[in-house]
């Protein structure tokens, strides 16, 4: 393993040591396989490459001041990534080996997870594909289950320093409504164009929109969107976005730190009146929003150009818990 820079890490590949794989075949799932080699072998008629059976998920394992590994309530990615293949009619991986499975890989490359106070984490991807063969438009019969990791760094440049997004009106970003289809490859494909665009004006992220009216926000590309005002947490409720498990713990912390917690419809026209705004994500975390400017529209915005206090105070209580800075007292660490 070269010498890793930790402090200069950004949110990318990097080779790590092995990935755990599950293959399910004649109507049951296998045994655990740990892996070495970085690729998989795919029959060209794979559902996931013609139909997009392809389900992702995201979660991260923090080093603490202890020197322990901490694992970021994985019970919840498992659960979510079930909702996801149903989606898409994949066979569900179970809940139990999902939580092993992310367990012995953050094991095997325990000395990838980056150390305590260089800001960097341990990334946790799992995903789970169709490998059948199928030409005719139908749910394979063979998956695949794998989870590999990788160290990374803040997924905005910028940090926890505020960064400008855009709305584009003209793109959709969100699972068809009430579809389950959360972290599928296709929603996320969906949306290269519109980041692509976005990034060449100048902005970290697209805010989207509901997708049947445009009324409504809904969330940014790679995470959910929550604002404060008057010491409110108000974060979208939309069936089109995805169920993030940073803003359920966000809105846990913010209701127990005596925050009125708001989940409901925001029409675009209140971000006038929010004095914060932010996304928040495993890779994004908290990444707080300076200025959102409705580029059809042509309105902007303002925000603070320093991240807020309220998001302070959330972005610190929440990293003391995933670190171990502090005692979890809801049980959303797995210690290693
Ligand atoms: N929304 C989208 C589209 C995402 O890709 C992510 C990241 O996974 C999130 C929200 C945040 O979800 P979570 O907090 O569970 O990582
Ligand atoms: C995550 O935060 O885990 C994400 O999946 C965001 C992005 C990398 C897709």
């Amino acid at each position: 393993m070269d010498a890793i820079n930790w402090g200069e890490l950004s949110f990318g590949y990097i080779k790590t040591d092995y990935n755990v794989r599950c293959y399910y075949r004649d109507g049951k799932w296998g045994e655990l396989i740990v892996c070495a080699s970085e690729t998989i072998g795919l029959h060209m008629a794979a559902t996931s490459l013609h139909y997009g059976q392809e389900a992702f998920d995201g979660l991260k394992a923090f080093r603490g001041k202890d020197g322990k590994v901490r694992i970021f309530r994985m019970d919840e990615n498992a659960r979510r990534m079930q909702s996801s293949a149903q989606g898409i009619c994949m066979v569900e991986f179970p809940e139990e080996r999902f939580m092993e499975a992310v367990r012995k890989v953050v094991e095997l490359n325990r000395h990838f997870v980056p150390p305590y106070g260089s800001g960097a984490s341990l990334y946790i991807r799992p995903l789970l594909i169709g490998t059948g063969a199928q030409v005719g438009v139908r749910p394979a019969e063979e998956y695949l289950f794998l989870v590999f990791v990788t160290p990374v760094g803040p997924y905005f440049k910028e940090g926890f320093q505020p960064t400008k997004v855009c709305i584009l009106r003209g793109y959709d970003r969100a699972a068809p409504h009430g579809t389950g289809m959360y972290k599928v490859g296709g929603n996320y494909a969906a949306s290269l164009q519109a980041g692509i665009l976005a990034h060449d004006k100048g902005y970290a992220a697209v805010l989207y929109l509901d997708p049947r009216e445009k009324k409504y926000l809904d969330e940014c590309g790679p995470a959910n969107f929550f604002a404060i005002r008057e010491n409110s947490y108000i974060t979208p409720k939309s069936d089109s976005i995805l169920p993030s498990i940073t803003n359920k713990s966000l809105i846990q912390l913010a209701g127990d730190m005596g925050m009125k917690v708001e989940r409901r419809p925001i029409e675009v026209e209140e971000l006038s009146t929010f004095e914060e705004a932010a996304e928040c994500g495993t890779a994004a975390v908290i990444a707080p929003i300076a200025r959102i400017d409705d580029l059809d529209l042509n309105k902007s915005y303002t925000f603070s150009p320093a991240p807020g206090p309220t998001c302070v105070r959330l972005y610190e209580r929440f990293r003391a818990i995933q670190h171990g800075d502090v005692p979890d007292p809801y049980g959303w660490v797995t210690v290693l």
